[in-house]
């Protein structure tokens, strides 16, 4: 296995270019199982999830050509309705081709995702939806089973905000019989962009971005290409590297509009942030202020940027608040955190950090995938050097990041463990 070892105190400096988002990838990826046909996506990351996608993709018998920046999914070959344990088990958002594959075949079966390290994550809202619009679930030895000849438009509507949830039944109402309105719905821009994919195959969906989306169900779809949007976490992640370390640096072919909210409170944190042709600059104070967060779905503050805002929050003159209020036990990075020096208490889900005048590097072992990345940006701020391990879930959802970061100054090494 590899680790990381930085060596902190440095101020970044200079340019660097964000990857395809993650997030958008996955389920444009899976969406491509509802026709048949070469779907070429651009704009694609090189991450583990990709490929993760690409083994299911390949498991259902597709044939997909490359694994990062331009893709080939060629869908037509697919003829199995099954996604297996040791797939979903690996990356929980496989459990979308669920709906693509009953759309398409009229059954499915794959396993259910179980949980994860920041949360049991249940399914129960797909899978009431997908029974809403006429399919009939079975679970049984761990997997769902469902049939459907074809699926029929209804009105659902989510007792909570779920990403994945608005995306699959986007996916399996895109070819029922009838409209579809889904309520309550969730808003982030990923979902944006699966949205205009599936309306470039020919579906007809309206208000993805709001909380109501419109979906008038078509008889087929067809192959389309693609470009992802600009991944905005990874960006965000950037962002306060910068600030934490007092730098100076320009972020291309991010979208700032699509990170107002950590924005806004970065700005409340005596961060410079100025947006121009498409180039975002930030600039980090001498001393940056503390600052309460609470995570909400979009447009609120992201849930997966709470851990590298923690991080940020250990450096800061003063107290923050920190409460999460997506995910059940998303505060794994504290530990970590506290052996930097930071002064983090946790009470339920709401945390309270002291800033501390400076953090001391440290040996520190990822726990998931956001966390791992909070442990960079304190190694890049701590005096010393820091070890990072288990740094595979860094490479679940971050392309070359230690190289990204060398490349603003930073001195962050990747070495076999
Ligand atoms: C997506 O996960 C993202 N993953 C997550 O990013 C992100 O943190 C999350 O949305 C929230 O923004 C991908 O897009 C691949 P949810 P998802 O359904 O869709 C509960 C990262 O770091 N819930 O919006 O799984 C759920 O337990 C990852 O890139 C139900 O109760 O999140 C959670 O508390 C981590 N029942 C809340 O809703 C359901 O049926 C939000 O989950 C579905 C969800």
């Amino acid at each position: 296995m590899d680790k990381l070892i930085i060596k902190g105190g440095r101020k970044l400096k200079g340019e660097v270019t964000v990857s395809g988002s993650k997030n958008a990838s996955l389920p444009i990826f899976v969406a491509t199982i509802l026709a048949p046909g070469i779907n070429q996506i651009s704009n694609v990351p090189f991450l583990r999830d990709i490929n993760t996608t690409i083994k299911v993709l390949d498991s259902l018998g597709a044939c997909v050509e490359g694994n990062g920046n331009v893709v080939k999914i060629d869908s037509a070959s697919i003829w199995n309705h099954e996604a297996t344990y040791d797939l979903v088990k690996t990356m929980r958002a496989s459990v979308l081709v669920l709906g693509p594959l009953l759309a398409r075949f009229g059954r499915a079966r794959v396993s259910l995702p179980g949980g994860c390290a920041i949360g049991a994550r249940p399914i129960n809202l797909h899978l009431k939806g997908l029974q809403a619009l006429g399919a009939a679930i079975v679970l049984e030895h761990g997997y769902v089973e469902a049939t459907c000849k074809r699926l029929k438009g209804t009105r659902i509507n989510f007792d909570i905000s779920t990403v994945g949830g608005t995306e699959h039944l986007m996916m399996a109402a895109a070819t029922a019989k009838g409209e579809t309105v889904l309520e309550n719905a969730a808003r982030e821009p990923e979902i944006v962009d699966l949205a205009q994919y599936l309306n470039r195959m020919g579906a007809q969906i309206e208000g993805a971005g709001t909380d109501t989306i419109h979906i008038q169900g078509v008889t087929e779809l067809s192959a389309a290409n693609y470009e992802v949007m600009p991944d905005r976490i990874e960006a965000g992640t950037f962002m306060i590297a910068a600030a934490m370390t007092g730098g100076d640096i320009r972020i291309n072919g991010m979208k700032l509009e699509h990170l107002d909210a950590l924005a806004f409170k970065m700005q409340d944190a005596g961060v410079e942030i100025t947006s121009r042709d498409g180039v975002v600059r930030v600039k980090g104070p001498k001393r940056l202020r503390s600052v309460n967060i609470k995570t909400r779905p979009y447009p609120g503050f992201p849930t997966d940027m709470q851990a590298q805002f923690m991080a940020m929050m250990c450096v800061a003159d003063g107290a923050s608040v920190i409460s999460e209020n997506i995910f059940e036990n998303r505060f794994m990075h504290v530990s970590e955190l506290l052996r930097f020096g930071a002064d983090i208490v946790i009470e339920g889900n709401t945390a309270t950090v002291k800033g501390v005048r400076k953090l001391s590097g440290a040996p520190s072992m990822a726990t998931d995938l956001r966390a791992s990345a909070s442990l960079i940006l304190a190694g890049l701020a701590a005096e010393g050097t820091t070890e990072v391990t288990r740094i595979y879930h860094l490479d679940r959802g971050y392309e070359s990041i230690e190289k990204k970061l060398a490349g603003l100054g930073a001195d962050i090494v990747r070495v076999k463990e």
